[in-house]
């Protein structure tokens, strides 16, 4: 895969494909500009080496139509502060006006494209969509981590149009601390693994217990296992359908000789709220009217523990419902103790990513992923679609 330096970018028209898909509150404002500033060192690289820099990306899911509230100018304008320079935006990312912006860019000039996803032919990897996209350009670089498990024709159809082609910084830093943690980890490695579904997280726990030392299983999930342990859970959430799949993992496990760790007790309320009742209690005694929504105080300890020793760190899903104050504390605890680590320390996905900040210990992470669906599909053992096709 060629790096940025080995491409000649000077007076050339690149293309660079990222991933400006961040939140906006209802006044269009940013909340989040991360993915934004992870790209800048290569936007800057491109810019000083002469390139005439288009810029572009999708944001939200606008189902293949234009949608007034996703267009990506709040992005493009929040990239120009960041550059502290003039960025121009395009009224659409093909077509003869968009052609004509991009033609009388000058070298150090900027672009942002319009929502790529505007078009049904982006998500459907349309072959002359993409031969459209690639002839705005000389010069094609993803620098889109984020979406490159997405067969989408901006990631992979392009790279069949366009004769040089690189990957930017972003995505190469995200795939070499990938592979730092999990192709040639200082062990022990500890899987911490929590969110909602054994279903969502099937593949990468098959994945890892071929890989780990230890793995470590909160959030909502865990009750599927408890259940497979054939514990009573009340009325918590659970996925009927995996409890045989939680069991079979729990055996494998055994079988590698990974230790793996569930909640030994549990935060239970009568409802997800913020004003619920809760109570502490032992996974062998949670009330049949309550539901577990965050791993105990007895639990984060152990999973602390469990963490002490740890050589490298990889980090996916909340230990309990943390957005909600009343069942934060497992998540933080263990936010807490991989930021206090000596590991390696990598986390991805969202609400992991949501979680480090609510627990404000963002800059003791070794390595945060800007990565929810891309860094699950690479915990999966699977490559990237696009990173294939850029191949
Ligand atoms: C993400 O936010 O994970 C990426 O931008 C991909 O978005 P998608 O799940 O809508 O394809």
């Amino acid at each position: 895969m060629n790096r940025l330096e080995d491409i000649d970018v000077r007076n050339q028209r690149v293309f660079l494909r990222v991933d400006f898909n961040v939140p906006l509150d209802d006044q269009q404002r940013i909340t989040d500009d991360t993915r934004i500033r992870y790209v800048v060192p290569t936007i800057r690289y491109l810019l000083e080496q002469g390139a005439r820099l288009i810029v572009a990306s999708h944001l939200g899911r606008p189902k293949g139509k234009p949608h007034p509230t996703l267009r990506l100018r709040p992005a493009a304008e929040r990239l120009g502060e960041i550059l502290q320079q003039d960025v121009q935006t395009a009224p659409d990312c093909i077509g003869e006006a968009t052609e004509r912006q991009v033609s009388s860019l000058d070298a150090g000039e900027v672009i942002v494209l319009e929502n790529l996803r505007f078009h049904p032919e982006e998500e459907a990897n349309d072959p002359d969509f993409a031969r459209r996209l690639a002839g705005l350009c000389d010069v094609y670089v993803n620098d889109a981590f984020a979406v490159s498990h997405r067969a989408n024709a901006s990631v992979v159809a392009i790279t069949d149009h366009v004769r040089v082609r690189a990957a930017g910084y972003l995505l190469e830093k995200e795939l070499s601390y990938f592979a730092k943690a999990l192709s040639d980890p200082r062990r022990p490695l500890v899987a911490v693994i929590g969110g909602a579904k054994v279903s969502s997280k099937l593949g990468a726990l098959k994945h890892l217990l071929e890989r780990v030392d230890k793995i470590l299983i909160g959030g909502a999930m865990a009750n599927t296992f408890l259940r497979g342990l054939g514990k009573d859970v009340g009325r918590s959430k659970i996925e009927e359908d995996m409890i045989g799949q939680a069991a079979e993992v729990i055996h494998q496990a055994e079988k590698n000789r990974v230790r793996l760790y569930l909640p030994v007790d549990v935060v239970a309320a009568d409802g997800m709220e913020q004003s619920a009742q809760t109570r502490c209690v032992p996974v062998d005694e949670i009330p049949k009217d309550l539901m577990a929504l965050d791993i105990g105080p007895a639990s984060a300890a152990l999973f602390c523990e469990a963490l002490h020793d740890a050589g490298t760190i990889v980090w996916n899903g909340p230990m309990g419902l943390f957005e909600m104050e009343p069942f934060r504390n497992g998540t933080q605890q263990v936010a807490a103790q991989i930021a206090r680590s000596e590991a390696l320390s990598i986390a991805g996905g969202g609400d992991t990513v949501a979680a480090i900040h609510t627990a404000g210990v963002a800059e003791d992470i070794g390595y945060i992923s800007t990565g929810g669906g891309a860094f699950l599909t690479l915990l999966e053992g699977k490559t990237l679609v696009a990173v294939d096709a850029l191949r």
